[in-house]
């Protein structure tokens, strides 16, 4: 009994969905104080069963990490290509060097800068290598445009870019795949949950069939336009692991929302299983 009480324990522990707050190129030190100390309250009032991770603008992580509950985890949203902690490449920051301001994971390949930084799916491949050089988690993202969608293209693309942007010595260790659709971001046009379904089911073929143990596969979590109202529907599709969040997340109050309902849907799951 004992045995099968530690091995479910674990198994919850590895479970744990994931939000993530994708800040963009907005926030202040203003901005930054009102949520940590907002957020900071809420956690302490309340347990959650979510690891929560935050991403802001690279100006903003120094003052995060001294001033958020260490509970939530910190992202930048990319890294220099070069796998050295040095170098004299102006206006890059190294992965060593954004580890050493207290990130354990980086956005890599979000279509933002696959589309006005002309990121390729090698650069993304690379700069996943150069995160896990430093000891981090790569968030590799991937998704279609409305174009490809349209033409019937969704999982042609999205294969393409896993096979080419994942780097050989990826694990679901190191690794964390994010779907978003290209004509969901910013847009207000949530996929259905049909459609996360029909993407989400693809990518844990693709990536999870010869993984037995269900807390050693790759975590998938879905963007696009996530808001506290459609993130039920959101966790009903299969092999949704947690969520990548844009502009709610710049919210504390819409932010904790988001955090709440996806740590009742973990409870619920979690009473179900035991
Ligand atoms: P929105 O939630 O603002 O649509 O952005 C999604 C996103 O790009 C997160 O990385």
């Amino acid at each position: 009994l004992q045995e099968y009480k530690l091995s479910n324990y674990i198994f919850w522990l590895n479970m744990k969905h994931l939000v993530i707050g994708n800040w963009k190129m907005n926030g202040t030190l203003a901005h930054a104080s009102e949520f940590a100390q907002h957020l900071n309250e809420k956690l302490w009032q309340e347990e959650m069963l979510t690891q929560i991770i935050l991403s802001p603008p690279t100006t903003l992580i120094n003052y995060l990490k001294q001033n958020l509950d260490s509970k939530i985890k910190l992202a930048a949203q990319d890294t220099a290509v070069n796998k050295e902690a040095t170098g004299a490449y102006t206006g890059d920051i190294s992965a060593a060097m954004i580890k050493d301001i207290g990130c354990d994971y980086v956005i890599v390949g979000h279509s933002e800068r696959r589309q006005y930084h002309h990121e390729t799916n090698q650069i993304v491949r690379q700069k996943a290598e150069a995160v896990y050089a430093a000891n981090m988690m790569a968030i590799i993202c991937v998704g279609e445009s409305m174009a490809e969608k349209e033409s019937g293209s969704t999982c042609k693309v999205i294969e393409s870019q896993i096979k080419e942007s994942l780097p050989v010595s990826a694990t679901p260790e190191n690794t964390i795949i994010a779907y978003e659709p290209i004509w969901a971001i910013g847009t207000g046009l949530v996929a259905t949950k049909d459609e996360i379904g029909m993407v989400h089911n693809f990518l844990n073929n693709m990536l999870n069939k010869e993984r037995v143990s269900f807390a050693k596969r790759y975590k998938l979590v879905y963007g696009g336009s996530i808001k506290s109202s459609n993130v039920a529907e959101i966790l009903a599709a299969s092999y949704v692991d947690g969520l990548l969040v844009g502009g709610a997340s710049l919210l504390w109050k819409e932010f904790w929302q988001i955090i709440k309902v996806v740590s009742e849907h973990q409870k619920i799951m979690s009473l179900e299983c035991s």
